[in-house]
C-alpha cells in the first residue's frame, strides 16, 4: 500500500486481520510508525522507502494506491516505475477521476504492466471492517486480487460487496456515480432538516427521534442513520448541539460535479444530482446569501396544518425522492455502460452497494432485483416494483413540494426529483415550441410528426391569419 493516511492505512489492517501479509509505505515516516504500532502482531510491515516496499512483495507484484486524487496519483506511479517489473499491477484505490484512469492505463499496458481502477467506499470505518469496492480493469488482473478486495469487503448475507464490474474505467466511472448519488440523497435529506426544523420548529432531540424513526421503516439506510445521530451530538467544547456550531457552507473534492459533468455529455438527465451539486456552491455564497436575505425579504410562515401528518407526508416524499435520485444515477451508468464499453450489470452494481458503502440502504435490494428481473431495464422508475413504490408515494412528494415553495424554503433537490417523475411520465413534452422557435430565430429546422426529414419555415413570412 502506497499512502498511509487514515483510509491507506485501515485498509491495510483489515487485509492482516483476514490473514494476508502486506506491507506500507508512505512519505511521512511518522505514518508507517503508526500502522506499525496498531498492526501488532499481525503480518504488516513498513516499508521506508518505495524501493524496500516494492522489494519485500512477491512477485508479480501488486501495489494498492491510496492517495488524494489527480497529481498525487501520477507522481506516485512515477515513483514506482522504475523499481516495477513486466506483469506488475498497480490498483489505483482512490477516487480519480475516469478518464485520467484510461490514460494511466494505456500509459502501463505500454510497459506491460496492468492498472485497476477500484472505488472504494465506505470512509474510515469502512476501509477498517469492511467496504464497498468498485473494481474495473482487465479481468484476468482482478482475479490475481480478488480473494483480498473480496474478503477485506463489507458482506451482506454471505455475499462480498465487491465484484468485478468491467474493463477500463469502469471501477471509477461506477464510484463517480456512487458518489453523484451520495450528493443527491444527502441534499435531499438536508431539505427534509430544513423543512422540519424552518417549517415545523422541531428540535434538536425531536429531528434525532425523526430520523431515527425513519431509520427503522423503508427510509432505512447509512445517511438517514447518521443524520439521527448527529443531532444528538454535542459539542465538547460549548455543550450545546454539535449541529448548531457547524457553518452552513458545504464543500466539495468534486466527484459530484464530475457526475454533473459526465451526464451532461453523455446526454443523460440528472437533475436531482445537479441541484444538490448547485447546492453545495450556493451555499458557499455565505456573505452574498446573508446581503441577499436582507434585500428580498419575505415574511416567514409559520406551516398551518398538522404537523404530524406533515412528518409522514415528508418521510414519504424522501422515498421517492431518494429512488429517483437512484434511477437517475443508475440511468447514467446506463448510457456510461454503452458509450464507453464496460458491459456493467446493474444488479451486480446495485448488490455490491448494499453493504460498506455511504448510499448503503434497504431499497438496494429492491433495485437489485429489478436489474435481475430485467437486465437491460432502461429506468428504475419503469420497474413495476419500484414504479409502483414512487407512484405510491408521489402524492406525498408534491404536497411537501408545494408545501415548501408557500413557505419560501429552498428544496431544488425534492422539486427537481419531481420534475424529473413528471417529465420522465409525460408522453408528450412541451419541446416542439422549442424546436419552433429555434428555427423561427436561427434557421436550425424542425422534425414533424406527420413526415420524416428537416424542415424549415420562414417564419416572418408566413400570412397572418
Ligand atoms: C465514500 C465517500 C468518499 C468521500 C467523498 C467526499 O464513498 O466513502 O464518497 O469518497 O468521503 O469523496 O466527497 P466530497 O468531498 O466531494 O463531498
Amino acid at each position: 500500500m502506497v499512502g498511509l493516511g487514515v483510509m491507506g492505512r485501515n485498509f491495510l489492517l483489515n487485509m492482516a486481520d483476514h490473514g494476508f501479509s502486506v506491507a506500507g509505505y508512505d512519505k511521512d515516516a511518522a505514518k508507517i510508525a503508526a500502522l506499525v504500532c496498531e498492526a501488532g502482531q499481525r503480518e504488516v510491515r513498513g516499508a521506508a522507502d518505495i524501493k524496500i516496499l516494492v522489494a519485500s512483495l512477491r512477485r508479480p507484484r501488486a501495489v494498492m494506491l491510496l492517495v488524494p486524487a489527480g497529481a498525487p496519483v501520477d507522481a506516485v506511479i512515477e515513483d514506482l516505475l522504475p523499481h516495477l517489473d513486466n506483469g506488475d499491477l498497480i490498483i489505483d484505490a482512490g477516487n480519480s477521476h475516469f478518464t485520467d484512469t484510461d490514460a494511466r492505463m494505456h500509459k502501463l499496458a505500454a510497459r506491460n504492466m496492468r492498472l485497476l481502477g477500484v472505488g472504494v467506499s465506505g470512509g474510515e470505518e469502512g476501509a477498517r471492517h469492511g467496504p464497498s469496492i468498485m473494481p474495473g480493469g482487465a479481468k484476468d488482473a482482478y482475479e490475481r486480487v480478488r480473494p483480498v478486495l473480496e474478503t477485506a469487503a463489507a458482506q451482506i448475507n454471505g455475499e462480498p460487496c465487491a465484484t468485478w464490474l468491467g474493463p477500463g474505467s469502469a471501477g471509477h466511472y461506477v464510484k463517480m456515480v456512487h458518489n453523484g448519488i451520495e450528493y443527491g440523497l444527502m441534499q435531499l435529506i438536508a431539505e427534509t432538516y430544513d423543512i422540519m426544523k424552518r417549517g415545523l420548529g422541531l428540535s434538536d432531540d425531536e429531528l434525532h427521534d425523526s430520523y431515527a424513526e425513519w431509520n427503522r421503516g423503508e427510509l432505512a439506510g447509512y445517511l438517514v442513520e447518521i443524520a439521527g445521530k448527529i443531532f444528538s451530538e454535542r459539542d465538547a467544547e460549548t455543550g450545546r448541539r454539535l449541529i448548531d456550531e457547524i457553518l452552513d457552507v458545504a464543500i466539495q473534492k468534486g466527484t459530484g460535479m464530475w457526475t454533473s459533468e459526465s451526464a451532461l455529455e453523455l446526454k443523460v438527465p440528472v437533475p436531482t444530482i445537479d441541484a444538490a451539486v448547485s447546492m453545495r456552491n450556493l451555499s458557499m455564497l455565505e456573505s452574498e446569501r446573508e446581503a441577499a436575505g436582507a434585500a428580498l425579504p419575505r415574511r416567514a410562515r409559520a406551516f398551518p396544518g398538522d404537523r404530524g401528518v406533515l412528518l409522514q407526508q415528508l418521510a414519504r416524499a424522501l422515498f421517492a425522492g431518494m429512488i429517483i435520485t437512484y434511477a437517475q444515477g443508475l440511468a447514467l451508468l446506463t448510457a456510461a455502460s454503452k458509450k464507453y464499453g464496460y458491459g456493467l450489470n446493474l444488479s451486480d452494481v446495485a448488490r455490491i452497494w448494499r453493504g460498506g458503502c455511504i448510499i448503503r440502504a434497504a431499497v438496494l435490494e429492491p433495485i437489485r432485483a429489478a436489474y435481475l428481473r430485467q437486465f437491460g431495464l432502461p429506468n428504475l422508475l419503469l420497474d413495476p416494483d419500484l414504479g409502483t413504490s414512487v407512484m405510491a408515494h408521489q402524492e406525498d412528494l408534491r404536497i411537501i413540494v408545494a408545501t415548501t415553495a408557500q413557505l419560501g424554503l429552498p428544496a431544488p433537490g425534492l422539486m427537481s426529483a419531481l420534475g424529473y417523475l413528471d417529465g420522465y411520465r409525460s408522453a408528450w413534452l412541451p419541446a416542439n415550441l422549442i424546436q419552433a422557435q429555434r428555427d423561427y430565430f436561427g434557421a436550425h429546422t424542425y422534425e414533424r410528426i406527420d413526415a420524416k426529414g428537416s424542415f424549415h419555415t420562414e417564419w416572418e413570412k408566413q400570412p397572418e391569419p
